[in-house]
């Protein structure tokens, strides 16, 4: 975008974002220099701090020391850290360093390995760090925002579920008129959400359809059947095509085709649901700000992840316009959303589970066996983490099946037998994550009970990656 449609556009404030190139790689993202005069206060993050820094004087370089994960912090004075403590903890994820900040910026915050972590340069209204202050993992990542937003940009704090509410009913009745709109229920919070926003915005005029591919945890199908249909009066279509799904992933390991099949067959089973409800017109979507970034943004600028989520899965000849009255909000905010439309707690509170089920957790291929084993696990592992009230802390928390077995002794026999890995992670949005420390007796408790009530488990491993450099899931 040029400087001068910028500058039409009138805003507050610029955020120039994090992404994964290098300043210096040929196509990375740059921006128009003339931005950076006009006068809005812009705050770069990451690489939006290295490109500043580039264009505006400072030098950018492969120091040949990359930082990823948590990394202690000194800030000094500075608008950015005012009423922060000096010392703290940020989320860093970066291999080229800022080794001259902008001529005429101050450096306020420095980390061991990067002396230049933070720069600030109030006359001109320009903000540069190096860290990320929008990560749950930055503990005072959003003190810094606000400052940033509202003693420097003087933008005052307007967003409220409610407001969102009455903006998407809005928007979701003037795009779809008197027209028929059908929505995909997973069981999940975002397409829940977006049920109920499209159900209060039009009505009866929304039909659920859930396809239950027989690849969801204990109790799910019920749970979504029960709220839906007995609790909001959404009408709702069950189809329960277990048998299908499973067919088509006899024999395939390769998470990615897993992926795909599932995908694909998803679709082929919605569609003829869908061709049985006759004229609907609208596909309502539970797409979150978080998989449109992850897919390849708007602009195709952030790397392509995974090829997951339900952005750019449909097929190009789906004859539906899509209603996606969450594409601009992150998970927490879809559940004050939720929150605010009074859907149950339990449900509001659910862990994000994926698209593609247990089939994801499961290495190697799926099978029915294999699938009850982990089914059966993950329902010990959930029913001990709600016991012990940590539910709420953890972003997600599961068990995945290897396709390894190990050796064991039971009574007088050994036994070999499969593994279970517990992952649990704490985050905000996905996009970045941190292992859990959930405690030892908790641990103990889920340990003793999987390897006890499920026959074909000897083993119970914890994962202690985080996100960067592991991913959530394990395929
Ligand atoms: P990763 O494993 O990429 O996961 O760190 C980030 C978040 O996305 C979820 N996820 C998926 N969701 N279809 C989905 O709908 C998928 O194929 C998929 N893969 C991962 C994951 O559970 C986590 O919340």
């Amino acid at each position: 975008m040029s400087a001068e449609e910028l500058r039409r556009r009138r805003p507050a404030a610029l955020v120039l974002s994090g992404g994964p190139a290098s300043v210096y790689a040929d196509g990375a993202p740059r921006v128009d220099r003339a931005v950076f005069e006009l006068g809005v206060p812009t705050l770069g993050i990451c690489y939006g701090m290295q490109l500043m820094a580039r264009d505006l004087g400072g030098r950018v370089e492969r120091t040949g020391v990359s930082e990823f994960g948590k990394t202690e912090l000194a800030a000094s004075e500075g608008v950015l850290f005012a009423g922060l403590p000096r010392d703290q903890t940020v989320w860093m994820s970066h291999r080229d360093s800022v080794v001259a900040p902008p001529e005429g910026a101050r450096v306020v915050a420095g980390s061991p390995s990067t002396p230049i972590a933070a720069f600030e340069d109030p006359e001109r209204a320009l903000y540069g760090v190096q860290f990320h202050p929008e990560v749950v993992h930055t503990p005072y990542g959003n003190a810094l925002l606000k400052n940033f937003l509202y003693e420097i940009a003087g933008a005052p704090p307007t967003w409220t579920p409610a407001t969102v509410i009455e903006e998407q009913v809005e928007l979701i009745r003037a795009q779809v008129g008197h027209e028929r709109v059908l929505c995909a229920l997973s069981g999940g919070v975002d397409s829940a959400v977006a049920a109920l926003l499209v159900h209060k915005a039009v009505g009866d005029r929304l039909t659920c359809v859930f396809v239950d591919h027989g690849l969801l945890r204990s109790g799910e199908a019920e749970q979504v059947v029960e709220t839906f249909a007995g609790h909001f009066h959404v009408p709702l279509v069950h189809v329960d095509a277990a048998e299908r799904f499973l067919r088509r992933l006899e024999g395939v390991d390769d998470p990615e085709e897993k992926r795909r099949r599932i995908g694909e067959e998803f679709i082929r089973v919605f569609e003829y649901e869908a061709g049985r409800l006759d004229s609907i017109r609208f596909l309502v979507q539970g797409t979150l700000y978080s998989d449109v970034i992850e897919s390849g943004g708007t602009e195709g600028v952030a790397a392509k992840i995974k090829s997951h989520h339900n952005v750019g899965g449909l097929p190009a000849d789906m004859s539906m316009e899509l209603v996606e009255p969450l594409r601009l909000l992150f998970k927490d905010e879809v559940r004050r959303v939720g929150e605010e439309l009074g859907l149950p707690e339990r449900l509001v509170w659910r862990h994000p589970f994926p698209g593609p089920g247990l089939a994801i957790r499961i290495i190697g291929s799926v099978t029915p066996d294999r699938l009850a084993v982990v089914r059966a696990a993950d329902a010990i592992l959930q029913e001990e983490i709600r016991r012990a009230g940590l539910e709420r802390e953890l972003w997600q928390c599961f068990a995945v099946l290897p396709a390894i077995r190990s050796v064991g002794v039971q009574g007088d026999e050994r036994t070999y037998a499969y593994p279970i890995v517990i992952r649990a992670v704490t985050s905000d949005d996905a996009m970045t994550a941190d292992w859990a420390r959930i405690p030892y007796d908790v641990l103990e408790t889920i340990s003793s009970r999987i390897i006890n009530e499920v026959p074909e488990v000897n083993r119970v491993a914890l994962d202690l990656s985080s996100k960067p450099p592991a991913t959530i899931e394990w395929e």
